[in-house]
């Protein structure tokens, strides 16, 4: 048998032209199945239902065989144990840093001004302020991140921009771009070993519809 790990949403969506060029096609509509095991029409894999932050942990462990799951995702987790054959191209968006409109982030930079920065993505965020020299405390948060700079809890945030229509309802502007974000794909190491046919066959169709795209 061969797992997949997927998160609902984007992802899920999004990779279903990909499985359908490896002729796997999902019986299931996550949307209406309450089921977190999804069957497909071959026999021998079947897709699991997980929180995009959980994907990486499932493969890493051998709770799936293989995932898909998001550049920002994979970087906070760390990466460990786990085969990264392809960037998939989907699902993208940018990790920007934003303010509200009045802040002059610019001019507190440059003055060497000590930030507070809230953010889910913990790990991207020490990472970026680190390698520009700015000092910054870093509050975790796990959503609604928009929230921090209007409520006085932080002066910037570090989050996903796709339309940018969440910060523009917000009244936040962005300030700095950190890094283009898409999905990849992840394979346990093991199950490379163990199950290297299928699992091949699996990147080698991913790959050849992504070079016809
Ligand atoms: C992301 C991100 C922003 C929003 C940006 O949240 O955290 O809130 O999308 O998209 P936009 O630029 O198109 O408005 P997501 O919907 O992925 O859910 P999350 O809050 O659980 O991260």
């Amino acid at each position: 048998m061969i797992t997949l790990a997927l998160s609902k949403g984007r992802i899920f969506e999004e990779t279903l032209p990909l499985l359908k060029a490896a002729g796997i096609e999902v019986l299931e509509d996550p949307e209406t199945s309450r089921k977190l095991i999804l069957p497909t029409n071959q026999p021998g894999v079947r897709v699991v239902l997980v929180r995009a932050t959980d994907v990486p942990t499932y493969v890493e462990y051998g709770g799936a065989d293989l995932g898909v799951t998001g550049k920002d995702t994979l970087l906070e987790h760390g990466g460990q144990g786990l085969y990264q054959p392809l960037d998939l191209r989907i699902a993208k968006c940018r990790m920007s840093v934003a303010v509200r409109a009045d802040f002059d982030y610019a001019s507190a930079v440059r003055q060497g001004s000590r930030l507070a920065v809230a953010t889910k993505y913990t790990t991207i965020a020490r990472e970026f302020f680190a390698t520009k020299g700015v000092h910054v405390d870093l509050i975790k948060l796990y959503g609604s991140m928009e929230l921090a700079p209007l409520t006085g809890l932080a002066d910037a945030i570090v989050d996903l921009v796709s339309t940018g229509n969440t910060l523009k309802a917000n009244q936040l502007v962005e300030v700095e771009r950190i890094m283009d974000i898409s999905s990849r794909l992840v394979v346990n190491q093991a199950s490379l070993k163990l199950k290297q046919a299928p699992i091949r066959a699996i990147i080698d169709a991913f790959a050849g519809a992504l070079s016809e795209s």
